[in-house]
């Protein structure tokens, strides 16, 4: 396995590969776990070659968020990935990726799907993942690259950044990979104490139930979401949205007629927990 830890390297590996190699991409923030590993599954069997990509991208984070606390671990990371059958990682620094510091650097932005849940919660979250995944794509040039369910949001806003770019890559949706108890994995999970830990797959149980009553009560999708919310705020959440949206345009779903998910977002003391499900 390639590691390449400049753009000059990725770039000069990119062009070794004959233009008849289909590339597929994954990109990541490291501190993989099976959920990172399964986007490298389902690419390579859809590639040729799969390059996968760490960088704690500083711009996605806001001022009181976990940058300088988030999880980085690459040697293990880079264990996973070449087990995982991954042909090449790159791992650039951030003068790389912004020469001139974040503020000074080009923004890419994402009119209305970010309005709403996590762009709401997270200002200039998204702006932040849309310029660094329209760079990494650049850079990287794949023809596949795989994003996970997990953040349906992201899957929606980075498609429409595809398409209004006219970015040349196909972009591919791998379903959530979840604990045996139904948490969804995240490299967030790792800082909820042993507690909070045993609590947390009330929140994917609460997604799943009330997503499932939503469905079965059609039109009283209100009251069946603040039970929801009840529930998880007596267990000691605190809820940031738990929400039913459209998955085409998140335009808020008061009936059921559309393909419609319900979108959870929660803290457990500290930590903040997110997970969707289709209704
Ligand atoms: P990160 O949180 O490291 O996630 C990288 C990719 O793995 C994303 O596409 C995410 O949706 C997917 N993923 C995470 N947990 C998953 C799970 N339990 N099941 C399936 N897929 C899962 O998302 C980011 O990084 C960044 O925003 C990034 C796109 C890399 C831009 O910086």
């Amino acid at each position: 396995m390639e590691i390449l830890r400049s753009l000059d390297a990725m770039r000069e590996w990119r062009a070794s590969l004959a233009p008849s190699q289909r590339v597929g991409f994954a990109p990541t923030m490291g501190n993989l776990h099976a959920g990172h590993i399964e986007l490298i599954n389902v690419i390579k069997q859809q590639s040729d070659v799969v390059v996968a990509s760490i960088f704690v991208n500083p711009m996605q984070f806001g001022g009181n968020e976990d940058l300088d606390a988030y999880p980085r671990t690459l040697e293990a990371d880079l264990a996973k990935l070449e087990a995982s059958g991954t042909a090449a990682v790159f791992t650039p620094t951030t003068t790389d990726i912004y020469p001139d510091g974040v503020s000074q650097h080009t923004a890419v932005d994402v009119p209305g799907l970010t309005d709403v849940l996590c762009g709401a919660s997270r200002p200039g979250h998204f702006r932040g993942v849309t310029t660094v995944v329209s760079k990494l794509l650049g850079i990287v040039r794949p023809h596949i690259a795989a994003f996970g369910a997990k953040d349906l949001q992201q899957v929606l806003v980075i498609k429409k950044m595809v398409r209004d770019l006219s970015i040349n890559t196909e972009i591919e949706v791998v379903p959530t990979v979840r604990e045996s108890d139904g948490l969804a994995m995240s490299s967030r999970n790792g800082y909820l104490s042993h507690d909070e830990r045993a609590l947390a797959p009330l929140f994917s149980r609460t997604l799943e139930e009330t997503a499932k009553r939503v469905a079965e009560s059609g039109s009283d999708i209100k009251t069946v979401i603040a039970e929801g919310e009840a529930i998880l705020t007596e267990a000691g959440f605190v809820v940031d949205y738990l929400e039913a949206r459209h998955t085409y345009d998140l335009s808020e779903a008061s009936s059921l007629n559309q393909e419609t998910a319900l979108f959870g977002a929660a803290f457990l003391g500290t930590t903040r927990l997110i997970d969707n499900r289709i209704v």
